[in-house]
């Protein structure tokens, strides 16, 4: 069985008074137990994650990261960095850094590897728009965008990466894709990395994310192959974050 794993993305919020009760409240409420969680907050944010979460059971991690090294990129976060600030998580490929930043799916398996080679966990960010859904397109685009990262990664590589599927369509929509919905697309996600190795499909967790809430987590997470969530609005409620984590 794999591990079930729930990662908050902040995205640009928070401040360090309300990151500080947030936090806390987290905290707090995962008491000694062994949650697996964590939280992708903005960049200038990690330093107080590392204050704060240090020896706790909440990881944490960043929401991208530059697919170079170092040098003159303006603006851009190396993957050094974050290990740095002692991140574990980073999200790469998320569909509002696809879509309003161009990232492509090269760039997104790019990021991928910078990460890795950093020795962080990246988070990647698969989904389809709803035009693409309709188009019953769910499954060539999905498979696209991790494809482009499988075939960028070697060997065991593949084995240390976190998958999110997360619809475009029910991202802060409310909209949820339903259990069975999510599972087919988890179940496809998960045959195309056993095509490429059968020990990592077997251990790749495969996070749902869009709308996941403490009322639906619970039949989302139970599909065989959703093994977490990706939580957006509902990450940025202690008591919401906590019930889905309990949820898991
Ligand atoms: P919501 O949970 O707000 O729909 O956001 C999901 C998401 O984009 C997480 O990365």
């Amino acid at each position: 069985m794999r591990p079930k794993l729930v990662v908050g993305n902040w995205k640009m919020n928070g401040s360090r008074a309300n990151n500080a009760t947030l936090l806390a409240g987290i905290v707090e409420g995962l008491g000694n137990g062994k949650a697996n969680a964590a939280v992708c907050v903005p960049a200038p944010y990690l330093q107080q994650c590392a204050d704060v979460l240090a020896g706790t059971t909440l990881a944490w991690g960043a929401q991208d990261v530059s697919l170079h090294a170092s040098g003159a990129y303006t603006g851009d976060v190396a993957a050094s960095m974050l290990v740095d600030f002692a991140c574990r998580y980073v999200i790469v490929g998320h569909s509002e850094r696809r879509a309003y930043h161009g990232e492509t799916d090269h760039m997104v398996a790019q990021k991928a590897l910078a990460a890795l080679d950093a020795g962080l966990t990246p988070i990647v960010c698969v989904g389809e728009t709803l035009a693409e859904r309709e188009a019953e397109q769910t499954n060539v685009v999905v498979g696209k965008q991790l494809s482009a990262v499988l075939e960028l990664l070697d060997g065991d590589a593949v084995e240390r990466i976190v998958v999110a599927y997360e619809p475009v369509w029910a991202i802060g929509t409310g909209k949820t894709a339903t259990p069975a919905m999510a599972q087919e697309v988890h179940a496809q996600l998960r045959s195309r990395l056993r095509e490429r190795s059968g020990l990592a499909a077997e251990k790749v967790a495969i996070l749902y994310g869009g709308s996941m809430k403490p009322d639906n987590a619970v039949e989302l997470m139970q599909q065989a192959d959703i093994d977490g969530g990706l939580i957006g609005g509902a990450a940025l409620k202690a008591a919401d974050f906590l019930a889905i984590i309990n949820a898991a």
